[in-house]
Formats: structure tokens, C-alpha cells, sequence
């Protein structure tokens, strides 16, 4: 047993060459836990597994071997729909572009995950917690805009609230500030950090940054396939 909200034990992965026999292992044994309300970061050169780590920790994709425990079940034991439905109420995604819906508003977007789960009345409660959120992130002013009328650092911040909509237990964040620019970069990561407090939600941010890496807690480095603790150098 444990008290982890995740607990990677002996992850790895391969993946198969195009040619379908080949294959190139990717992680080779990584062992992580992730305390409740925990914030990680995870740095790693390009190709090195970040991406394919936060995927597997995400239930969106599964390890060749070694298993993945979230709140104390193995994801290997769980069904496509149950998976769907910890990745939809456990788990807020955060990539290197939005993927806000162009012909929605920031607030519509920020509510697009709550359609899928939960009775109507926590979806009305789910507006104000919106609302509140995306004041909290500075853009109380742009809840009616779409995407094409916000700034980029705009929005990924409404997918930063997007991802918390559902009071998630972990965000994961691939690459967050990829697209932005270092002002806007630093302020998102910021802000992320203060979510994590505020939020009391878990979160793993992959990032080339040492510098944006150091405002985590921990720090570790994908080497070789497996975690070492990263050496930030501010
Ligand atoms: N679906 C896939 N099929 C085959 N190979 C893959 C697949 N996804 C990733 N890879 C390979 O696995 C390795 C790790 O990829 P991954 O995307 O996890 O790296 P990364 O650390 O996130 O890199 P970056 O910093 O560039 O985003 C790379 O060599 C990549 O080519
Ligand atoms: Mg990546």
C-alpha cells in the first residue's frame, strides 16, 4: 500500500519502428511517487521520454511494463471507460499550444470539459468556479473573447483554468511556455505555481527551463531513460 496520489514503479517503454520490427526503448525503469498537492518538474533534453513519461502517467498511453498506480489502483486493472473517466475527473492535460475550440469563448472553453461528467447541479457550480479561476489568472476581462481575440500567453492561461475546471487530483503540463514568449513564460509558470498552492492539486510540468523547472518542488532529469534529480541551475 501507499499513500501516493501516483506511483510509477519500474516504467518502461518501447515503441516500434516504423518498419514494425525494430523498436526503440524509450524509458528503461523510472520509479516516481507523487504526493497529493505535490508540484514536480520534469527536465530532459528533446527525445529523451518526457512526453511519452507524461502520457503514460496520464492514462493515455500504456507502459511496455512496470505499473502505474493512481489513488491506489493499478491503471493496468481498469477499463477503457474507467480511464476515460479518471482522465476527465483526476486528471487536467495542459500542452504546448491551447487547443482552445476557435468559435468558442474563453469561458465556454474553460466549461467544455465539465459537459462530459458530473449532475447538473456541480455543472452550475462549475460556472462560478470558472469565473473565479479565470479572475484569478487576470482575465476576468476576456471571459466573452475567443481565442483569435486573446494574446497566446492569454490563452494558455484559459487552458491552465480549463485543465482545473474539473478539480482535477494531478495537471500535467507538457511543455506549458513553449509557445510563449520568456515575459509571458515566466508569468505562466508563476501562475501555475500559485494554482498549485491555491488549487492544493498536484503537477507535473516538463520543461527545457531550468530556470522555470526551479519553481517546482522537486526537480528530476530523464537520463537514459530513467529519473535522476535534476541539477537546476537557476
Ligand atoms: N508514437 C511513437 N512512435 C514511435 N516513436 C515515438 C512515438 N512517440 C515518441 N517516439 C520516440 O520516442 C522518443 C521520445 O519521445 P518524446 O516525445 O517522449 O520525447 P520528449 O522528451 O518529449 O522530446 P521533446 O522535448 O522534443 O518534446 C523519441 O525518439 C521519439 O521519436
Ligand atoms: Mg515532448
Amino acid at each position: 500500500m501507499t499513500d501516493a496520489l501516483v506511483e510509477l514503479r519500474g516504467i518502461a517503454k518501447s515503441y516500434a519502428g516504423v518498419d514494425g520490427a525494430s523498436s526503440a526503448q524509450v524509458l528503461r525503469g523510472v520509479d516516481l511517487s507523487i504526493a497529493e498537492a505535490e508540484p514536480i518538474a520534469i527536465i530532459g533534453p528533446s527525445g529523451s521520454g518526457k512526453s511519452t513519461l507524461l502520457n503514460i502517467i496520464g492514462a493515455l498511453l500504456p507502459p511496455s511494463s512496470g505499473e502505474v498506480i493512481f489513488a491506489g489502483k493499478n491503471l493496468a486493472g481498469m477499463s477503457k471507460a474507467e480511464l476515460a473517466l479518471l482522465r476527465n475527473q483526476s486528471i487536467g492535460f495542459i500542452f504546448q499550444s491551447h487547443h482552445l475550440l476557435p468559435q468558442c469563448s474563453a469561458l465556454e472553453n474553460v466549461l467544455l470539459p465539465t459537459l462530459a461528467s458530473g449532475a447538473a447541479a456541480e455543472r452550475a457550480g462549475a460556472k462560478e468556479r470558472a469565473q473565479r479561476l479565470l479572475q484569478q489568472v487576470g482575465l476576468s476581462d476576456r471571459l466573452a473573447h475567443r481565442p483569435a481575440q486573446l494574446s497566446g500567453g492569454e490563452c494558455q492561461r484559459v487552458a491552465v483554468v480549463r485543465a482545473l475546471i474539473n478539480q482535477p487530483r494531478i495537471v500535467l503540463a507538457d511543455e506549458p511556455t513553449g509557445s510563449l514568449d520568456e515575459t509571458a513564460a515566466d508569468h505562466l509558470s508563476e501562475l501555475l505555481a500559485e494554482l498549485n498552492a491555491s488549487e492544493k492539486v498536484a503537477m507535473v510540468m516538463v520543461t527545457h527551463s531550468h530556470r522555470l523547472a526551479a519553481r517546482m518542488q522537486r526537480v528530476y532529469e530523464l537520463h537514459m531513460g530513467a529519473l535522476r534529480p535534476g541539477e537546476v541551475r537557476a
